[in-house]
């Protein structure tokens, strides 16, 4: 586990964790919308800027540099989420943009009749990309449902809404409102089982553990660096065979190749060059543990090490909410299944509404997010539209402290 002084010691990394409301440091509890960036991300894209700005494939040496970095970058998404081969892996504007690009070409494969399989878990960006795929090709969506007592998924569902018409199964790793992690690997075991595609979105995962493409057996990932202590950035990976033989919406003159197939229009060279950055900076929270290891092994203790400290972190929040009166806690509230969550949890109020609690937390520099973080198949589900739930999210430059003050506020409301 990281401990208070190492966690010091990255914070000291972080220019933004400085910022004061007031008199009171801001507490950022708002990573789960996206994270605070260390310096060696910003030095990274400025570096880009000054050294080799250029575009792709160009016979000089600022676009030779430039193909070279940006290689590295696939390598090092590469490592983060489990492949050995770098070009399955796509950059693109956000996952958003990239999960309605490959719904497209997805659904060129799907006839009238198939089926697709979704969940009430989701964020949008994994919900309304196949509802407009599924309905240009007149395929039938299938939904599994959730536990609302606890926001997990009805597992047992999968068995009665998989069958043979079964094209496509989309599942998030982990829901970015009430922090649930889902089985993944279990749910495209079962994909598979049916001749179905798995789609993954680690968007919420990606910054709590380490993602596992070949040991989860997906055949497509998409993650967002922004969310994991880089800049705005979004990633994809697929299974070679599939990147191979889809046919994307591209330009003509683009690579056919991977991964330029599927990398539409000039990339942010700067910002993924500033994503290499962010995950050699997870890499590195292994510290003198990593000597000799690979890039993989280090991030795989580095997330063991960040787990251990955001899950005592959590027991804490967790405990101090669950003492307040007029609070309802959504999700999994049980502290022995702490381990079926990551730190991000949803509460509402009473009597104040989530705006009104975010707004009162911000006068004290406690910076939490209110609505439904688009997370809209879920607050639908929940019956908590059109104000949504208040989210606390924690990451790994949090601190004990933080999450006093945070409770000390929520309960002078
Ligand atoms: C779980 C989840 N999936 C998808 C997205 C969309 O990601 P992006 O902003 O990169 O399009 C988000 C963003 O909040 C998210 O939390």
């Amino acid at each position: 586990m990281l401990s208070e002084q190492k966690v010091e010691e990255l914070r000291s990394q972080f220019a933004a964790l400085n910022r004061q409301v007031g008199d009171q440091q801001a507490a950022f509890f708002d990573g789960p919308a996206g994270t605070q960036v260390p310096r060696c991300v910003s030095n990274a894209i400025t570096d880009y800027l000054e050294q080799c700005n250029a575009n792709h494939d160009g016979a000089f040496a600022t676009s030779i540099e430039s193909d070279r970095w940006v290689n590295e970058a696939h390598q090092a998404a590469a490592d983060l989420i489990g492949t050995s081969d770098r070009d399955t892996i796509a950059f693109g504007a956000n996952m958003t943009s990239l999960t309605l690009a490959l719904s497209r070409a997805l659904a060129r494969t799907w006839n009238a009749g198939d089926e697709i399989v979704l969940s009430r878990l989701e964020h949008d960006a994994n919900f309304s990309p196949w509802v407009l795929a599924a309905q240009d090709r007149e395929v039938k969506i299938r939904y599994v449902d959730i536990n609302p007592e606890d926001c997990t998924l009805k597992l047992d569902e999968y068995a009665s809404v998989l069958n043979e018409r079964t094209r496509l199964v989309a599942v998030g790793c982990a829901s970015n409102a009430v922090g649930t992690i889902n089985p993944v690997q279990k749910i495209c075991e079962w994909a598979r089982d049916c001749g179905a595609l798995s789609f993954l979105d680690a968007v919420h995962y990606a910054p709590h553990g380490l993602m596992d493409v070949e040991a989860w057996g997906c055949d497509f990932l998409t993650c967002s660096a922004y969310k994991f202590f880089g800049p705005h950035v979004g990633i994809q990976y697929g299974r070679r065979e599939l990147l191979e033989s889809l046919q994307p919406y591209k330009l003509r003159p683009s690579p056919n190749t991977l991964p330029g197939r599927w990398m539409t229009g000039t990339q942010n060279h700067e910002c993924i060059w500033g994503t290499r950055a962010a995950i050699d900076y997870l890499a590195a929270i292994a510290g003198d543990m990593a000597d000799g290891l690979s890039r993989r092994d280090s991030l795989r203790l580095a997330f063991k090490s960040i787990k251990a400290y955001e899950e005592s972190l959590f027991l804490r929040l967790l405990e101090g909410l669950q003492q307040l009166d007029g609070i309802k806690i959504w999700g999994i509230t049980d502290p022995s299944r702490v381990h079926e969550r990551c730190p991000t949890i949803s509460i509402t109020h009473d009597r104040h509404s989530p705006r009104h609690v975010a707004e009162r937390l911000a006068e004290h520099g406690i910076f939490v997010w209110d609505g439904n973080y688009y997370a809209l198949p879920l607050t639908e589900r929940l019956g908590v539209e059109p104000d949504g739930m208040v989210r606390i999210g924690i990451v790994h430059y949090n601190t004990a402290a933080e999450v006093d003050r945070l409770i000390t506020q929520l309960a002078s409301l």
